[in-house]
């Protein structure tokens, strides 16, 4: 057979990103360490120091994965979830259930990615509204500059550019998809206003919003618990997140969280699971939550829905069935090897280290960058989860020109210094604003961080000084 289509080697056949040129690619990792190909050189010894998007929680080359796969291979073919269940979902959301406090879930949902877990808890919402007998209540409240997934649904909550180039075909923004501030102390706080004010003004705004659309017909707020892919990791005010909880409870709305890049053990500060617990006593737990990325460390395609017991308690009540499935839903073979991961991250007390040592990063970052003269205005996060915020003018908080792509090029000067990280733009108005995010994996040791630490620190300086020669800066 001949084929007369010779692709060029540098062409990609995968639609994504820039479409006709292949990205780097990676070749092989090991721990926290990765052989990458770029342009065709190969860069042998890059620092994971995001771990793709927030994902990785075991790294690269776990020496258990070859076991755990071939079990889930040898248990899961596949079924169809609603007609015959498999026991590892069943394991999962047992396991997801007892290590968050006591009586914050009652069930879970598995699929296959974050936006689909936004998208089944929004449905989750409004059919259990439904089966209260509450079928007025059908609005939905997120934040300002959030970010919760790229389905349309997950995009109609989302408010951002990756949002607004789809507007016209979104779920209807004015009667359906409310927007509430975003919660972003650096740039949001004013002048003079204490942090109990700033989160008074933010509270009376989301009552206000309540309040103007009819609080019989408003049925949820939703919000990200730690903000990354949108504001990068702005850690709430005391109170802000009680405060929003309370609200729910005062106007019957449903209170539903977001955990897909923050949750599932990337900031607990218990050795545990949920990033709510921050903020957040067992009482005021959200009612439901969405979760995903490091639940199968990269190596299933899994994310989930955690219903607390009021909504699941409504749903027995009501019809006892939930409307609709996913083909993949609850996959088995995904399920037991992520609760495999799990497990591993429990024995080996993971969750506790990458709080410890994500922590020790971020303070590092702000000694070494802060008081410095360059382009970082903020160093923010919690736990394995941190950003740095780039400014033109710290005293005034001055963004880059969009068209610099500040973020962006920081990704790529992180790269040639041996570092992956996530270069965002558009968190300070949708469009402008430059920020990168560091996550690493959970296995990050001290000696990890301090190359992480030195390897942004070398780039700050280039970036800087390049944005200094082109008279940018
Ligand atoms: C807060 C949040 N929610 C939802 C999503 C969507 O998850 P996924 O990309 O797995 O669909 C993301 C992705 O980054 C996220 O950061």
């Amino acid at each position: 057979m001949t084929t007369d289509t010779v692709q060029p080697a540098t062409e990609s056949y995968v639609f994504q990103g820039t479409i006709n040129k292949k990205p780097p690619h990676v070749l092989d990792g090991q721990g926290v360490r990765m052989k990458i190909e770029k342009n065709g050189k190969i860069y042998d010894d890059v620092l994971d120091g995001v771990t793709g998007a927030a994902v990785g929680a075991l790294g690269w080359g776990d020496e258990d994965l070859p076991a755990w796969l071939e079990k889930a291979a040898k248990n899961h073919t596949y079924t169809f979830p609603s007609l015959i269940g498999n026991p590892a979902s069943e394991d999962l959301a047992k396991f997801y259930i007892d290590n968050s406090p006591k009586g914050a879930f009652a069930a879970a949902l598995w699929c296959c990615s974050g936006s689909e877990s936004n998208e089944n808890a929004m449905k989750i919402i409004r059919q259990y509204q439904v089966e209260r007998g509450c079928p007025e209540k059908y609005k939905i409240i997120s934040r300002d500059l959030s970010y919760h997934g790229f389905t349309l649904g997950a995009l109609s909550i989302s408010n951002c550019a990756r949002a607004s180039a789809f507007k016209d075909i979104l779920i209807d923004q004015e009667k359906t998809c409310l927007t509430m501030e975003p919660c972003y102390p650096y740039r949001f706080q004013k002048k003079g206003e204490s942090e109990e004010q700033y989160v008074k003004r933010l509270l009376d705004n989301l009552e206000k919003i309540i309040l103007d659309n009819d609080p019989k017909t408003v049925s949820c707020v939703i919000v990200e618990t730690l903000p990354g892919s949108s504001l990068g990791t702005c850690p709430s005010p005391k109170g802000y997140l009680p405060g929003i909880r309370a609200l729910c409870n005062k106007y019957d709305v449903v209170f539903m969280l977001d955990e897909v890049m923050c949750g599932t053990g990337r900031c607990n500060p218990n050795g545990k699971l949920n990033c709510w617990e921050n903020f957040l006593e067992p009482e005021d737990a959200p009612d439901i939550q969405s979760v995903g990325k490091t639940l199968g460390s990269g190596f299933v395609t899994i994310a989930g829905v955690l219903v607390g017991p009021k909504i699941r308690d409504a749903y027995i009540k009501g019809s006892n069935a939930v409307f609709g499935s996913h083909t993949y839903a609850s996959h088995g073979f995904n399920c037991s090897v992520a609760l495999d991961v799990q497990k591993k991250i429990q024995a080996q007390g993971l969750t506790a280290n990458i709080f410890k040592m994500g922590n020790l990063m971020g303070s590092k970052l702000q000694d070494a960058l802060l008081d410095k003269d360059n382009i970082v205005g903020d160093v923010r996060g919690i736990g394995g989860f941190w950003s740095l915020e780039f400014v033109k003018d710290r005293t005034t908080k001055e963004v880059f020109p969009a068209k610099l792509d500040v973020g962006h090029r920081f990704q790529d000067v992180c790269f040639e210094n041996g570092l992956n990280v996530m270069g965002m733009q558009g968190n300070a108005d949708g469009i402008s604003g430059d920020i990168a995010l560091l996550a690493p994996s959970f296995i990050v040791t001290e000696d990890d961080v301090n190359e992480i630490v030195k390897r942004v620190v070398k780039s700050v300086e280039d970036i800087t000084e390049q944005l200094k020669a082109e008279g940018n800066w």
